[in-house]
Parts: C-alpha cells; structure tokens; sequence
C-alpha cells in the first residue's frame, strides 16, 4: 500500500501509554532525511506517560484523551487527527484497545508493534509466557491493526534467540533492541 505521495512526507501519529521508547526512537528516525515520515501528533491515554517528554522536547503536538470512556476519546482523537490530515497511526506501546468503528476509518493506516513472533503469544506478559513455555525463540513483530486483537497483516518480525538464564527483563531489553530497528523498516516498507 501507498500512503506516501511524491516526495513529502506522510503526516504520522504515534500513540502511547507509557515509557515511549519506540515513540522515541520513530522520532529519530523520522528526522532523517530520506525519512518518509514526519511525526505530527502524540497521543495518550494516560497523563503520566513518560514518554510525552519526547513530545514536548521536540516540540510536536500531544493531546490526553481519556479512554476509560472510548467513544469520547476516539471522537477528540478523530477530530484532531483529520484536522492535522493525519495519514498514518503508529501504536507504540499504547494499553488500550481500539472500537472497531475507528479502526475502519483509519483501515490500512494504523500499525503496532508487538513484543512478540506473533501469532504468537498475543496480548500481555509475551516475554514471561515465552519463557515459561520454553520457547527457543521470541522476538517482536510490526503490524497492521485489525478488529482483532495483535492479529492483523504482519509488516516484518524479528527473531530473537532465549537464553538459558533469560529473565523478563533481559528478554525484554534485548527484544527492545530489535524493536528500534524494525519499526522504522516496516514504516519504510509499506511508504516506499
Ligand atoms: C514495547 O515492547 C512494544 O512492543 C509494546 O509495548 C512496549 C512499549 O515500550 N507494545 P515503549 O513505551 O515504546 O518504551
């Protein structure tokens, strides 16, 4: 699919709910030149994100919006991504679960990333549930959103080996690593 038109750059949101180091690290990249996107709204659910301190210090537009109501937060979420012509919606590490309505108004423009070789392991706790199911292999997977939940189009994945002494943690940090580097090439993927 074709969001990116000529040679500008796709008006893109990022969507958080806690630490933002993949909104972080999507700004960075979105600061290269042959970047196809620039970063024109954060969105979060949640005022005490940490990673709304990347917003501020590069100066992009970021709005709370409370999904304990969904309806509500969608329809502000909704009016201000038409607004900013909004073209694509990145969910980075976002807690919340999307109406099936939004997500059809955005079809084909919304993606995730998830910290796990989906189809496995959807859901919460990946790294956990994958080492207690001895898996050889976890890993984080970039996709689009559907109605359902961690089970649209896969963009790209990434595998990453488990250690014998693995903790969640470690797990999680090294996975984190593969993350920084896929989310960029998948945007890179369905915009070029
Ligand atoms: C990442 O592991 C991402 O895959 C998952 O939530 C985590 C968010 O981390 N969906 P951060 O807020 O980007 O640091």
């Amino acid at each position: 699919m074709k969001i990116l038109s000529g040679n500008k750059k796709t008006k893109t949101a990022v969507f958080i709910s806690g630490k933002g180091s993949n909104l972080k690290n999507l700004i960075k990249f979105s600061k290269f030149k042959n970047s196809p996107i620039k970063i024109d709204l954060v969105i979060s659910n949640n005022k005490y994100a940490k990673g709304l301190r990347y917003a501020s210090k590069n100066k992009i537009e970021k709005k709370i919006f409370n999904f304990n109501n969904t309806k509500n937060a969608e329809k502000k979420s909704l009016k201000i991504l038409l607004k900013k012509k909004i073209k694509l919606i990145c969910l980075a590490g976002f807690m919340e679960i999307l109406s099936k309505n939004f997500i059809k108004i955005f079809k084909g423009k919304i993606i995730n990333i998830h910290p796990s070789l989906l189809p496995k392991f959807k859901g919460l706790n990946t790294h956990k549930r994958a080492i207690k199911s001895k898996e050889s292999f976890s890993g984080c997977t970039v996709h689009y959103v559907n109605s359902k939940l961690d089970s649209g189009k896969i963009i790209l994945q990434k595998k990453v080996r488990i250690r014998k002494n693995d903790t969640v943690l470690s797990l999680q940090k090294r996975i984190l690593k593969e993350e920084y580097k896929i989310y960029p090439k998948a945007i890179s993927k369905i915009l070029n």
